[in-house]
């Protein structure tokens, strides 16, 4: 059950364990989407307090240091734990997630379950990560070690934000980093609570710190850290390349880039009406529209183009918006001001580059950053709503004849996160999952995202992957050890 006004227990940073006061005394407010209205004021982090994260991070990665003399299974049962104490206060959790970003408790509720799926599934690769023995040329034994990268610097959004905390720790835990964590200033509460049951499960000071604060001092300070390993960012692609510029003018830290998306989602006529539209309204709407990789280009062949209009509009009407503590709300506020006027703004350039508004096109009467669900059908592809990542909840429409056109005009976009196809014809679907420059294809389904296979995108979606065996990689260093055999052994 939702707790409709949870309590905010921690608002200071967390270094080295402890609760305390950023060093300029300087607070930042978090909001309730849902109504405008302050929840809290948080500590605000810039260069000075990440520094003393870093070094915390840093000193607790030590050779000899607790964790890194911790047996690997060890780590893994910490994580375990970790794990048990989020499903311990999973009410709670979800109702503060609920609260500061504004998602339906249900949602909130899923992203807690699935967060802690992510900590389980890492902390079973904990002590099943190793090198390999190398037949090398010469009279030599090689063999590969892998080590962890050292101190990560995890940079995230407010749309998931305990999802894509868990997808920051759970590796780097996994292998033996340690983490600074920078959450969103729309959302940094949850993160804060997880550092408490962090430091509850047992972690070593230092392993894991937590410094809220804004972009560009707490998140510019870590990304261009000379003592910073690696730099794990989801965000916008702007930012995106901010940040492998700044590892570029730092210490060439590694990067990797999760960002945004213009996800095609491809329905064919041989499709199931009834459950292409449903996929696809899922497939756009879910978080509020507020999804990397949101299936946000639906194009629909044209023999059932009129009919799956008539339906999307429908099933797109029918979504309960309002309040996110009530039962049944499947869709709440936009994050804030600005992403809330930004959506608006580009459904108003779908009116007037000509594109139908079929459904909603309005924000909802009344307080807090509620924006209709809405349809745009008759787009094409020079528009700004085909080719600008909205992230909220509006679809786009589009009218293709062949299987051929689509997968340019599907390929047509600097993003490829994602990408997706409704058919029955076996032929079509592999042709498209083969020629599509996406990171995911999901074949009569949509974002079916699991915590065993890999997820990240091509071209400005990003680089680097997460989960999966693929994901740890992102956090390990490869040591090639070569020992000469004595010859008379030999
Ligand atoms: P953003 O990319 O500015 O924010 C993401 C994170 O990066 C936040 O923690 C932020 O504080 C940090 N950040 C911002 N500037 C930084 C800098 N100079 N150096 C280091 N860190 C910095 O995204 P924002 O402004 O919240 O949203 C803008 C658009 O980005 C959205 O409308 C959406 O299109 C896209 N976006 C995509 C996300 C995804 O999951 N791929 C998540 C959030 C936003
Ligand atoms: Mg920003």
């Amino acid at each position: 059950m939702p707790i409709r006004n949870p309590e905010v227990k921690y608002t200071q940073l967390f270094i080295n364990n402890e609760f305390v006061n950023s060093l300029s005394g300087k607070t930042f407010s978090t909001f309730n989407p849902s109504t405008g209205k302050k929840i809290a004021d948080v500590s605000e982090g810039d260069k000075a307090d990440i520094d003393l994260a870093v070094t915390a991070a840093r000193n607790a990665f030590k050779l000899g240091s607790p964790w890194r003399t911790m047996d690997a299974s060890a780590r893994g049962a910490m994580i375990l734990k970790l794990a048990s104490l989020m499903d311990r206060d999973a009410e709670y959790l979800a109702s503060l997630e609920t609260l500061d970003n504004g998602k339906p408790y249900a949602d909130a509720f899923g992203d807690l379950k699935y967060s802690a799926h992510a900590l389980r599934y890492y902390a079973g690769w904990c002590d099943k990560i190793h090198g390999k023995t190398i037949p090398v040329d010469g009279n030599f034994m090689t063999m590969t070690r892998v080590e962890p990268v050292g101190v990560v610097g995890a940079i995230i959004p407010w749309n998931y934000p305990l999802l894509m905390l868990a997808w920051k720790w759970a590796p780097a835990l996994c292998t033996g980093c340690t983490v600074v964590l920078k959450p969103a200033e729309q959302t940094p509460l949850t993160a804060l609570y997880m550092a408490a049951l962090a430091k509850e499960a047992g972690f070593p000071p230092g392993v894991i710190n937590v410094v809220p604060g804004y972009g560009p001092s707490a998140g510019a300070a870590l990304a261009s850290h000379m003592d910073v390993n690696k730099v794990a960012f989801t965000g916008s692609t702007e930012i995106g390349h901010l940040i492998q510029s700044q590892s570029g003018t730092s210490n060439l830290k590694r990067v990797s880039l999760e960002l945004g998306g213009k996800s095609p989602l491809v329905v064919f006529d041989d499709a199931d009406l009834d459950e292409a539209v449903k996929l696809c309204a899922d497939a756009v709407f879910v978080n509020m529209g507020q999804c990397c990789c949101a299936g946000t280009r639906t194009f629909v062949q044209e023999g059932i183009y009129d009919a799956f209009v008539k339906k999307a509009k429908e099933v797109a009407a029918a979504r309960k918006v309002g309040d996110p503590f009530e039962e049944g709300t499947i869709q709440g506020p936009q994050i804030d001001e600005v992403q809330y006027k930004k959506i608006l703004e580009l459904i108003e350039s779908g009116k007037k580059e000509g594109a139908v508004v079929e459904c909603g096109g309005e924000a909802c009467p009344g307080d807090g950053y509620f924006i209709k669900p809405t349809v745009f059908s008759g787009v094409s592809d020079n528009m700004r709503i085909a080719k600008e990542e909205i992230f909220g909840p509006v679809q786009q429409i589009f009218k293709f004849k062949t299987l051929e056109e689509v997968i340019e005009r599907a390929n047509a976009t600097n993003y490829g996160l994602a990408s997706g196809i409704v058919t029955k014809n076996l032929d079509t679907a592999l042709t498209f999952a083969h020629s599509v420059k996406a990171g995911s294809v999901w074949v009569n389904c949509y974002n079916a995202v699991v915590v065993q296979a890999p997820f990240g995108g091509y071209k400005e979606s990003g680089h680097g992957r997460e989960m999966g065996e693929d994901g740890l990689k992102e956090y390990l260093e490869v040591k090639t050890i070569t020992i000469r055999i004595p010859q008379k052994n030999s």
